[in-house]
């Protein structure tokens, strides 16, 4: 039985006295659910927030990683840097690093900001699998990709590019993070029934792309304007193994609440 998997990403949120403020309440609120629990600060507050979870069950997390371990690649943070600070997972492909964002004003603002492809994604999971950080793939469809029925093959092929040359054996405490990019940060759930058959074809992509034991041990979380409101009904699905939580994961009482819906 795969145990749930609640991670919360800051993304570009916290300054460390903040990040501090709010890892301490958090730690008050959580700890003795049967759930596995990671938070995704900012780069500049791993280093603090690894401290103040050190007798904690809660794991660190990043949300990106370059592929290279070392040299001249201005402004990056490599996976081994990762892994000396003390981070379990790493967030990777998320829609935002790949120029695709659900609230299209954020997009023209940041419109060049943002190259990622599934080639990188491949290159930055395989450098965590390295350091033997478990990646979190993030994987989905953009609002027009739905309404054109794409949705199932653009999902298929970001799993295949992402993954390939990965043997199962490695990829087996890896995450996939199935995100419609039109959910995120809009408010606009997935319908739970909707959000279940994803995870499911996702679930049977992997069993193809590695084999079906490796497929059923892999965690496979779903993420966009998840809720206390919405999780637990979402986490009760079959193919559901818990959330990646973005806004919501910045007050600890909400996202103490989306744990103990996962429990
Ligand atoms: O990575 C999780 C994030 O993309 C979801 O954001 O604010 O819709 O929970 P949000």
């Amino acid at each position: 039985m795969r145990k749930k998997l609640v991670v919360g990403n800051w993304k570009m949120n916290m300054t460390r006295p903040e990040a501090a403020a709010c890892v301490e309440g958090l730690v008050r609120l959580v700890g003795r659910e049967d759930v596995a629990v990671a938070i995704c600060p900012p780069y500049l507050a791993l280093d603090c927030v690894q401290y103040l979870l050190r007798n904690t069950s809660i794991a660190l997390g990043a949300q990106d990683v370059f592929w290279k371990e070392s040299g001249a690649f201005t402004g990056q943070v490599s996976a081994n840097m990762l892994a000396d600070v003390g981070c379990s997972y790493c967030i990777v492909g998320h829609s935002e690093t790949r120029g695709r964002f659900g609230k299209l004003e954020v997009a023209e603002s940041t419109l060049g900001y943002f190259s990622e492809t599934d080639e990188t994604v491949n290159l930055k999971i395989k450098a965590l699998l390295y350091c033997s950080i478990s990646p979190i793939l993030c994987v989905g469809e953009t609002l027009a990709e739905r309404e054109a029925g794409q949705t199932d093959e653009v999902i298929a092929s970001q799993l295949k590019g992402a993954l390939d040359g990965i043997d199962g054996s490695e990829f087996r405490e890896g995450v996939v993070a199935y995100e419609p990019v039109w959910a995120i940060g809009t408010g606009k759930t997935c319908d739970t029934a909707e959000a279940e058959r994803v995870c499911g074809m996702i679930r049977s992509e992997l069993s193809k792309i590695f084999d079906e034991d490796t497929a059923n041990s892999i965690r496979i979380q779903y993420g966009g304007s998840v809720k206390a409101s919405n999780a637990k009904e979402l986490f009760s699905q079959p193919n559901i193994d818990g959330g990646l939580v973005g806004g919501a994961s910045l007050n600890p009482n909400e996202f103490a609440d989306i744990v103990k819906a996962a429990a």
